[in-house]
């Protein structure tokens, strides 16, 4: 957050835009007052029996005494909460209410301070912002939960501290000990023409949005100065690049322009090479950011390197236009320096975050492979993977996995007995690593255990049950990972690994027993036909007396260290000794000169979040990755889906699409065979999706999402929306409907200035510049393109604007 500006004074050198050397203002935010609104009360006094509060409907409650109260700052924003809690409503719970600001404002960004009620998965509550035009438009908050149990760690829990270091809430008079948070979200607002109001979303039966805070960042409608440009953050990162042999600190900086959208022109605009610089005491900048254009309304976020920052240091944002000149300095911000040994400490730990490779890769591989790959089979709408538990829940006929085992392998087959017939005999890493790269993936995770404890590698003496003792007598994952470390080094290799052995699910394996909790006691699995005797082995298992010191925590520190992982995917979360291994895993990496990842399912410590068979629906500026299996509901090979439902081309493409311009990653998951063969249908569908992105890759790899937006909010009717992205010289624009009569119209204005070029990215190389236009005063842009062209192209057509750079 910006410490009150102090003046740094500059010699006198003249400016271009700005007419001089200019101080730049905080980035400001105004809370809107809810309290007329609160109708829920969400905070009980502890001890005091009067004041209980029923937030969730269910009888439960934050404690009053570690809420924050009256004006508070978060992330350099500023939002009302109540005076005091535990006595009155103190919170909104949507149910259509109409929010008028005192008066229509232009309105750069919207922050949201919320927590949905629910127990499941985050849901998207609907929000809609209406203009003094007339017009309105809805955005998507992907609501997250208070409290979260197994799956989605809670994202936000590290960002507020204050709320985390007390993970516990009221149930009734008693207390839960799940992780209890507030959310903060921010969104862009469209300002074409003033807000005037905000309606909530719908009232809910089940994940109820509640709103704690709302704060606008109003526009700056003095044009006369030319851009309007402010800090909203300056943050000192623990991610490095190797700047000329040195380790430099990468500060990421986000520069405003708060001027509205419609202001438009090169006169209100960045339309040269900018140079972001950190100036302070120590502080030296050996790669500064670059910033080409930023237009009224918009957001450009740059890496500046630098080096010397040191705790709770200082330093300013500095600006030089295109002649070196500085034109422009913020006020003062908190430096924190690189991590140069990680602890295992959540405070240390929590700051780790996702490298500049996987932000960039985009899209990945996921590889769903194992003895569940032998029977292969699930009904309609389940996972193939899930073939174990499947088989006995319930184990009686109204269960179609049941009844298939029944009648495909009879009541005398149990689940291991499949470990001999997954042999991977026709498993060729080679054919996997190039398969992946000519699909265009940059990244793929294999599945090196899942639920059924059955591991790819070597478990050495943690366990036997793995596929260098059993079925194919192979370490499979140093096969595929040293293949591709050698064939295609700039792939990047991960593994998925299930903390639990399904019992947090059920019960299987006996060592997990002691770490069963609620629902899952643990335990050996039951024979699914009540064949004697009753309780299935547990083939491989060795004697170990801790699950987690023995088996968990050795098997992941072995995937970090001997196998080199550089994506640690872990599933389910539960009782974990993340904290030892996340500080091993990165200082491994860290003395080896590499950055790694680990995601939201170790239980601890998310670099990204990671939904399951979903996406969002508005940018997320959490780093997020959406897997989904190229079967339209299953992750491993299920026989029973017809392989014309699987994702094609188009579904493959524009799902990528979508997701990067929302500023996510997409793992498209494959399901090879029992033999390590991946089928024919998958493979075309992979390199359909490959073929496109061998010509349009430019428009989604190493992007950026479009912070005014992620697509066209007015697409013609009849079509999809065309997606956004951007990159420091490049605007995209991505078709997701064939272009008809040779244009392609974008109803929203987009940083498109006289002088750029358009080109049509297509096979054989980029078309020639195309004629394009604005309109005013809308702003819409229109492409010619030659019909020929299109139809040359499938999937999506991606439309790149070149900025003319002086
Ligand atoms: C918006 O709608 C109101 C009520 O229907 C109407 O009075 C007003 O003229 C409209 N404003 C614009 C800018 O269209
Ligand atoms: C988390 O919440 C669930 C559901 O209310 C409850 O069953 C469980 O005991 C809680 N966990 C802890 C550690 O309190
Ligand atoms: C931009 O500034 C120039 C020089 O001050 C002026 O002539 C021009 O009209 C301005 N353009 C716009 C669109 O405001
Ligand atoms: C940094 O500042 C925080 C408060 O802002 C303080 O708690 C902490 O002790 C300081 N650390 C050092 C090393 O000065
Ligand atoms: C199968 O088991 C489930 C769960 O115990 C039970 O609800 C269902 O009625 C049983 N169905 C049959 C056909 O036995
Ligand atoms: C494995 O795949 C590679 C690449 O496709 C191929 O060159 C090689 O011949 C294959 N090896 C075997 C044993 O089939
Ligand atoms: C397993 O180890 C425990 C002690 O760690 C020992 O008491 C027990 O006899 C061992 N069981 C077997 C089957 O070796
Ligand atoms: C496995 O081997 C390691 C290193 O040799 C040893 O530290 C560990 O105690 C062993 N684990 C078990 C369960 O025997
Ligand atoms: C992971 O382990 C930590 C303790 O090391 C615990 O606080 C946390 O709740 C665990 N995570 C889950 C999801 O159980
Ligand atoms: C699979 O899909 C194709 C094409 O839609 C269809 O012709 C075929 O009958 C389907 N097969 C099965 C087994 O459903
Ligand atoms: C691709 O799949 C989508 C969704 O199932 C379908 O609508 C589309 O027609 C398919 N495209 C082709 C070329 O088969
Ligand atoms: C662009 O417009 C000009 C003038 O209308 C025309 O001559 C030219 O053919 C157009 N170019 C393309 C690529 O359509």
């Amino acid at each position: 957050m910006a410490i009150q500006a102090i003046l740094f004074l500059f010699s006198g050198l003249c400016a271009q835009f700005l007419g001089g050397h200019a101080t730049l203002p905080e980035y400001p935010s105004q809370a809107l007052p809810l309290s007329a609104f609160f109708n829920n009360k969400a905070a009980t006094a502890k001890g005091d029996p009067s004041s209980l509060a029923d937030f969730d409907g269910n009888g439960n409650a934050y404690d009053s005494q570690f809420l924050p109260t009256g004006s508070w700052e978060y992330d350099g924003l500023t939002f009302a909460l109540p005076s005091s809690w535990a006595k009155n409503d103190d919170n909104v719970l949507a149910n259509c209410q109409v929010l008028r600001l005192q008066k229509p404002t232009f309105v750069h960004e919207l922050h949201f301070l919320y927590a949905a009620d629910g127990n499941g998965a985050p849901s998207v509550s609907v929000f809609s912002l209406n203009f003094a035009d007339n017009s309105s438009q809805q955005v998507d908050l992907v609501a997250k939960n208070w409290w979260v149990l197994v799956f989605a760690t809670p994202i936000n829990f590290r960002r507020l501290d204050l709320l985390y270091k007390r993970p516990y809430h009221f149930e009734g008079k008693g207390k839960n000990l799940n992780a209890t948070n507030i959310h903060e979200w921010s969104t862009s607002v469209p300002s074409e023409s003033p807000l005037e109001s905000i309606t909530f979303p719908p009232s809910a039966t089940s994940n109820r949005m509640h709103v704690f805070g709302l704060s606008i960042t109003p526009s700056t409608t003095d044009t006369t100065n030319g851009p309007a440009l402010a800090v909203r953050r300056a943050r000192f990162t623990t991610r490095w690049d190797d700047i000329d042999g040195v380790r430099a600190q990468a500060v990421e900086v986000t520069l405003a322009n708060l001027l509205p959208s419609f202001t438009m022109s090169p006169n209100t605009s960045i339309t040269n090479t900018h140079t972001v610089e950190l100036v302070g005491p120590g502080i030296q900048t050996v790669s500064p950011g670059v910033i080409n254009r930023l237009v009224p309304a918009d957001q450009a976020r740059v890496d500046v390197f630098v080096t010397g920052s040191r705790v709770n240091g200082t330093a300013v944002v500095q600006i030089r236009d295109s002649a070196g000149i500085v034109v422009a300095t913020s006020g003062e911000w908190k430096t924190s320096p690189l991590i140069d040994n990680w602890t295992p400490d959540a405070d240390v730990l929590g700051m780790h975050e996702t490298p500049a490779w996987w932000n960039a890769a985009k899209y990945g591989i996921f590889i769903h492979w194992g003895v569940y790959s032998t029977p292969a089979w699930a009904p309609p709408t389940s996972y193939a993977e899930w073939y174990d538990w499947d088989i006995r829940h319930p184990p009686n006929s109204s269960n179609p996995t049941w009844v298939h085992h029944l009648e495909t392998y009879g009541k005398d087959v149990i689940y291991d007995d499949f470990i001999p017939d997954f042999t991977a005999s026709k498993f060729n890493a080679s054919a996997w690593v190039d398969l992946f790269d000519r699909a265009g993936a940059k990244y793929f995770v294999l599945v090196t255990k899942h639920l059924d404890g059955f591991a790819l590698f070597d478990t050495g003496n943690t366990t036997n049950r793995n596929s260098v003792q059993l079925g194919p007598k192979r370490d499979l994952v140093a096969e595929l990972l040293q293949t591709a470390k050698a064939e295609k080094p700039e792939i990047h290799r991960g593994t998925y690994y299930s903390m639990p052995e399904w019992q947090v699910l059920l019960s299987f394996s006996p060592d997990y027993a002691k770490y069963g909790f609620g629902l899952w006691p643990g335990g050996l699995a039951h024979n699914a036909f009540n064949v004697s005797p009753a309780l299935e082995p547990y083939t491989g298992r060795l004697n170990i007396s801790d699950y987690l010191e023995d088996l968990q925590l050795p098997q992941m520190v072995d995937l970090a260290v001997t196998y080199d992982t550089e994506i640690m995917w872990c599933d389910i979360g539960g009782p974990n000794k993340t904290l030892d291994f996340a500080a091993t895993f990165y200082n491994h990496a860290m003395a080896q000169g590499r950055q790694v990842t680990m995601n939201d399912r170790c239980g601890f410590l998310p670099d990204f979040d990671t939904p399951e068979y979903a996406t969002f629906g508005s940018i997320q500026t959490a780093k997020w990755e959406s897997s989904e299996g190229i079967d339209p509901f299953s992750y491993g090979l299920n026989t029973a889906t017809n392989a014309s439902q699987y994702k094609n081309g188009t579904t493959i493409i524009q799902t990528l699409v979508d997701i990067v311009s929302k500023n996510g990653n997409f793992l498209l998951d494959i399901g090879p065979t029992a033999e390590g063969e991946i089928i024919a249908p998958m493979i075309e569908n992979l390199l359909d999706a490959g073929t496109w992105l061998d010509f349009a890759g430019e428009c989604v790899y190493d992007t950026e999402y479009w912070f005014p937006g992620s697509e066209d909010p007015n697409p013609p009717p009849g079509t999809t929306a065309p997606r956004f992205t951007t990159t420091p010289t490049t605007f995209c624009v991505v078709a997701f409907s064939q272009p008809e009569g040779g244009k392609v119209t974008v109803n929203k204005r987009l940083p498109v200035m006289a002088g750029d070029e358009i080109v049509f990215l297509r096979p054989g190389g980029p078309s020639t510049p195309l004629n394009w236009t604005v309109d005013e005063p809308t702003g819409r842009l229109v492409i010619d393109v030659s019909e020929s062209d299109v139809r040359a192209v499938d999937y999506a057509w991606a439309f790149q604007v070149l900025y003319k750079l002086e």
